[in-house]
């Protein structure tokens, strides 16, 4: 029997291009061309190879016009993210593909992201690191590049899914003080001693350090407010490697500016790769390419997901097991 055909929309790790070459008819990106950001390129490319399934990343556009152009071949869309604010859920699941994500391998890699961008907002890693490269450091001093410790702070985990308590696990080995906001509040295991907030006034109010972890889509879009910065203390530090329309960039530049908010760290970006120009010029906030889930093992084990998802759809002929339509 033929192998399924697989439109694979940007360069994946080796191991999981060899093993996608092996099970399936890979029709693979080796240059990492940017053209999945046009989603009807997508739909052309996968009409010109008779694609069953496609492999698609964060980034790219499945956007409701470019689904409606796949050819009726296609049968699932694998996205090699646990995101899918890329992919118009609703024009997929009207036309019957199945759209899977990758949830679970890549939430200690990016609570470490976050937590990395903790310490280098409070730590005032960039500045520092930015002052030696220049060559403008002149040596140890007293008071130079003072920052704030996490040890004793009060970590507001806004989304406490994997990622987020993944964090405060992290954050209990600072001796930060655990603090939630979520839809309702989770069972005593899962909290471990953090406390629930049952309102965005009395959470934001309570904490000295957000880290953000919502999803995309409208119903989060600009969360992080002019209203909701102003209820935050002084001094406070924001955290977003979530997803980047979340935050509302005019509104954040401000507060970093008149030192509402004393420092940043930000992994994702509202429109992205476009970072807000409002940003470059700032000190206080640590800017990194959205490397949530960027390990080795890590992209290894989303790789993996990918091929389960898109094998059992088209070879098994089962519902995959990682299925968000
Ligand atoms: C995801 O998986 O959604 C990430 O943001 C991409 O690394």
């Amino acid at each position: 029997m033929a192998k399924p055909v697989i439109l694979v929309t940007r360069k994946l790790p080796e191991a999981i291009e060899a093993r996608l070459a092996e099970v399936f008819d890979a029709r693979l990106n080796p240059e990492d061309a940017l053209w999945g950001r046009d989603g009807t390129e997508v739909a052309a490319r996968a009409k010109a190879c008779g694609a069953a399934g496609i492999l698609c990343a964060a980034g790219d556009a499945m956007n409701a016009a470019a689904i409606n152009a796949l050819p009726e071949s296609v049968k699932v869309i694998a996205t090699f993210s646990v995101g899918f604010d890329h992919i118009a859920i609703d024009a997929a699941r009207a036309r019957g593909i199945a759209v899977t994500n990758t949830p679970e391998v890549l939430s200690f890699a990016t609570a470490e992201c976050a937590f990395t961008l903790m310490l280098m907002a409070a730590r005032r890693a960039g500045e520092g690191e930015r002052l030696v490269r220049a060559g403008q450091w002149e040596g140890w001093a007293p008071t130079q590049l003072m920052g704030v410790t996490l040890q004793g702070k009060k970590l507001g985990v806004l989304g406490f899914g994997r990622i987020g308590r993944e964090l405060a696990a992290m954050a209990r080995g600072v001796q930060m003080e655990i603090h939630y906001r979520d839809m309702q509040r989770l069972p005593a295991e899962i909290e471990q001693g953090a406390i629930f907030h049952e309102t965005d006034a009395g959470f934001l109010a309570t904490i000295d350090v957000l880290s953000m972890h919502v999803p995309g889509g409208e119903g989060t879009r600009k969360w992080l407010n002019p209203e909701r910065l102003a209820q935050m203390k002084k001094g406070a530090i924001v955290i977003n490697s979530g997803r980047g329309p979340s935050v509302d960039d005019e509104a954040l530049i401000a507060a970093l500016k008149s030192g509402h908010i004393r420092a940043a760290g930000l992994d994702v970006y509202d429109g992205e790769p476009r970072v807000h120009p409002g940003y470059m010029a700032l000190e206080n906030v640590a800017l990194l390419p959205h490397l949530g889930s960027a390990t080795i093992e890590t992209r290894h084990a989303m790789g993996m997901r990918c091929i389960e998802n898109l094998a059992a759809v088209l070879i098994q002929g089962i519902s995959p097991p990682h299925r968000v339509v």
